[in-house]
């Protein structure tokens, strides 16, 4: 089977990939044919070594797929060969076959393609924890969500909207702004430029209640000045480049509250919340309520070129890898 591996830290251009012995499942395991991948931000920056995360070289990127149950360990219930699963990877994911524990994977919904399934789970349940378990987000209050173009951003618009938010969407471009309409979101501002009369004309003159950021840097300081009494700014990444210093003076002013959030120890910690987060989020999608957008497709192993479309800020929600772009 092919696998992409990272050899050293530094350039996706570098990834390399090779063939590899096929796995087998383990009698705790589900051995899964992976039909499409999900590429994420956190995949562009584990390969640069700058995340968190420095698996030990080499290793697979990745973090989420979907795919077909091909075989099924002695102890397993629960599954059959055939089945259609999403999976979680920590990483590991971008190999045609993978044997997994059967709590990283759960059954996709029958109006889900591979595709959306492979590029469901991160952003999703990202935006669903940092809502709610980080924001405490309810129904008729103001989300600001930033990034709103992107993988995260673009699930958090969906999911305020189902939690009956009024949205705010802020991006970059037009092009990504007229996406994160299409899925509901109820005013948008281009925030190349300083957005903070913008949200408080939006929200007459009071402000988000809560922020929902995955930029940091310079867009989070700007919207640290347009938060209402009680906010909740909800730190999920840095994809501008810098951590944001949340000025506590503002925080004091409007009582408010800066909450970082990681899904992946969330979901380790409190596995049954973190399982009643996807199973609400599976249920809105079988609805048709929520709704992977892939921007871009790409061949497996045309992974330089998918990461490079992050990396470039082009991607507009997920970029996939599948066996038949
Ligand atoms: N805390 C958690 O549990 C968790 C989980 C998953 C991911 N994350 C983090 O969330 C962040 C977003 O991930 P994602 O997959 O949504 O990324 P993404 O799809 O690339 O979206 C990120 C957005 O950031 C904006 N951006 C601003 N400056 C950028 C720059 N210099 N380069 C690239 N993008 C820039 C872009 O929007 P504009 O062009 O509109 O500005 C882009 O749409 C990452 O930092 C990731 O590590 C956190």
């Amino acid at each position: 089977m092919k696998a992409i591996v990272c050899h050293r830290f530094g350039s996706f251009r570098d990834l390399a990939v090779e063939e590899r012995p096929p796995p087998e499942a383990g009698p705790d395991e589900v051995l899964v044919e992976l039909r499409a991948w999900g590429v994420n931000y956190v995949d562009v920056i584990m390969v640069g070594g700058t995340y968190q995360l420095r698996p030990d070289l080499p290793f697979v990127p990745g973090t989420e797929a979907a795919g077909v149950v091909s075989a099924i360990g002695a102890n397993v219930t629960g599954f059959a060969i055939g089945d259609r699963v999403m999976t979680a990877h920590r990483p590991g994911a971008f190999v045609e076959a993978a044997a997994l524990h059967p709590s990283s994977m759960q059954p996709i919904p029958d109006a889900m393609s591979f595709e959306e399934a492979a590029g469901f789970r991160a952003g999703f349940t990202t935006a669903y924890h940092g809502l709610v378990q980080g924001g405490n987000l309810q129904a008729g209050e103001t989300a600001l969500i930033l990034g709103a173009g992107g993988g995260m951003g673009l699930a958090a618009v969906q999911v305020a909207k189902q939690l009956g938010a009024t949205v705010i969407a802020a991006a970059g471009s037009a092009e990504k702004l007229a996406v994160a309409k299409s899925y509901g979101a109820d005013h948008l501002i281009d925030y190349t430029d300083g957005f903070r009369s913008r949200v408080k004309a939006a929200t007459d003159g009071r402000g988000a209640d809560v922020v929902f950021d995955p930029v940091g840097g310079d867009v989070f300081d700007e919207a640290m000045r347009c938060i209402n009494m009680g906010a909740r700014l909800i730190i999920v990444g840095f994809t501008g480049g810098r951590p944001a210093q949340a000025r506590t003076n503002l925080l004091l002013i409007k009582c408010a509250s800066a909450v970082g959030i990681r899904v992946g120890a969330f979901s380790r910690a409190r596995p049954q919340a973190a399982l009643a987060n996807m199973a609400r989020l599976l249920d809105w999608a079988d609805a048709g309520k929520l709704r992977t957008h892939i921007s871009h497709r790409f061949p497996f192993d045309q992974i330089g070129n998918a990461m490079a479309t992050i990396a470039d800020r082009k991607a507009i929600g997920k970029v996939v890898l599948t066996r038949d772009a």
